[in-house]
């Protein structure tokens, strides 16, 4: 942060000022997303554990998700998603002044995931700090960079959302493994006084629910050891009956608050773009507001759950698709562990076109998160994925091929 007197750099300076500051708004003035290559189907997942296609399909709505392969990162992902969302803001990395990155997935547990994107991403200036709301990380962190920009805080803030929990699932349990899947996605928030943007913020914490979802070993409660391990308490657990009942009570409430925070009616909503757990959650949302399903923006069938990543990658896949125009108002709503859950909602004001065009110029080979010196990490790849992940044809690049610690040769091919 630039500003000793917490004036948005750029803004006019209202100490000593007696004329009265006009209302700083939070704009979305940039977007983008990024999936790994690989595509784990419902298929692979019946040669691995007791289940099915068409159970995964019927009460999930989930067919593929996808897996970051050996060289990937929550950070190297989180960074093609923000230079994607950047390039589409039409500034330079380093006019960002804060960036946010919500994950229940870091890269480690010091330092954040955003101090590595920020570095990565060519950023010299931005304070940087990770959100821990898991899959409603990204909602709280936008709520929050709304609320730096508004206060004159900041004025262009980068919200990130991205998860890599292919690598803290157990698959031998179908309850979970056949859930998430890895992304990112992210926005840019920038200050203007032209009305729109950022209009209203709902966010719930009920936590009664906190080991409904939870990861239990490898905090300070119980460190990591080879018991923690042998017991499988470094993987994801889930109550799956519980977490869908509060889902579906909570959702389309937390959207109704915001949306009439905003002095809106869910009929003034063009798109909701929702957390992607599950389609039934989803249709749940949908009748709770009353609303047809066209109105709820939709791809849990391409990614499954991908945590704090679901909300900005379906925001991107949405605008660029050509659902959301200018001046359009959009709801987005998210709940996850804690319980948590939240929504924003948002008067569109950027033009959708801008966004299109990232995926090409932001080419996942040419950004690079520094890897540590002298430590070789062991390979990251579950051993459950890595038969299904060694297929001929089906990996690219090949997953032995970088092994964190390694430097990445420049020639890299990863797939967009
Ligand atoms: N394949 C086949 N059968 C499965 C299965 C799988 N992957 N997972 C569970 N089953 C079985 C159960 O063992 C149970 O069998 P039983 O009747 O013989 O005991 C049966 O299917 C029904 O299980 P149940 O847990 O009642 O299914 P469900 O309809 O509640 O669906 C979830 C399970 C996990 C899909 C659902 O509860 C859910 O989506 N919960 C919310 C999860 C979520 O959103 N988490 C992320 C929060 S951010």
């Amino acid at each position: 942060m630039h500003s000793a007197n917490g004036t948005a750099p750029g803004a006019s300076p209202s100490v000593g000022s007696t004329a009265p500051r006009k209302r700083i708004n939070a704009h979305v003035t940039g977007w983008g997303r990024y999936v790994p290559a690989q595509i784990l189907s419902n298929k692979d997942l019946e040669r691995m554990v007791d289940t099915s296609d068409e159970w995964i399909v019927s009460r999930t709505g989930i067919s593929e998700r996808r897996v970051a392969a050996a060289h990937e990162t929550t950070a190297s992902m989180g960074s093609v998603a923000a230079l994607r969302a950047i390039h589409a803001a039409g500034i330079d990395p380093d006019e960002i002044d804060l960036i946010l990155l919500a994950t229940l997935t870091p890269d480690y547990w010091m330092p954040s995931t955003a101090a590595l994107v920020k570095e990565a991403i060519g950023n010299t200036r931005a304070a940087a700090m990770d959100v821990a709301a898991a899959c409603s990380g990204f909602v709280y962190g936008f709520a929050t960079a709304q609320a730096w920009i508004e206060s004159g805080l900041a004025k262009h803030v980068l919200v990130i959302g991205a998860e890599l929990l292919t690598r803290f699932l157990d698959y031998t349990d179908r309850g979970t493994c056949i859930l998430f899947g890895d992304g990112a996605g992210a926005a840019v928030l920038s200050a203007s006084e032209e009305p729109g943007g950022s209009l209203a913020i709902e966010l719930t914490t009920e936590p009664q629910g906190a080991y409904m979802i939870w990861l239990p070993a490898g905090g300070a409660k119980s460190p990591p050891s080879a018991e923690t391990i042998a017991r499988g308490e470094h993987f994801i657990r889930m109550e799956g009956k519980e977490t869908y009942r509060f889902a579906t009570r909570t959702l389309a409430s937390t959207a109704l608050e915001s949306v009439r925070k905003a002095g809106l009616e869910p009929d003034d909503i063009s798109l909701f773009i929702p957390h992607q757990a599950n389609i039934r959650i989803i249709e749940a949302v949908a009748k709770g507001l009353d609303l047809p399903m066209d109105r709820m923006y939709t791809n849990v069938d391409r990614y499954g759950n991908t945590s704090a990543a679901s909300v900005p990658i379906a925001m991107a896949e949405a605008v660029n698709e050509g659902r959301v125009k200018a001046g359009d108002n959009i709801t987005i709503v998210a709940f996850g562990a804690g319980f948590t859950s939240g929504a924003v909602t948002i008067n569109w004001t950027a033009d959708p076109a801008r966004g299109r065009d990232a995926d090409e110029a932001i080419r996942p080979q040419d950004v690079h998160v520094r890897l540590p010196v002298d430590w070789d990490s062991v390979d990251p790849i579950p051993p459950a994925l890595a038969e299904i992940m060694a297929r001929p044809g089906t990996v690219n690049p090949p997953l032995d091929d970088v092994v964190p610690g390694e430097p990445e040769p420049a020639s890299h091919p990863v797939a967009r």
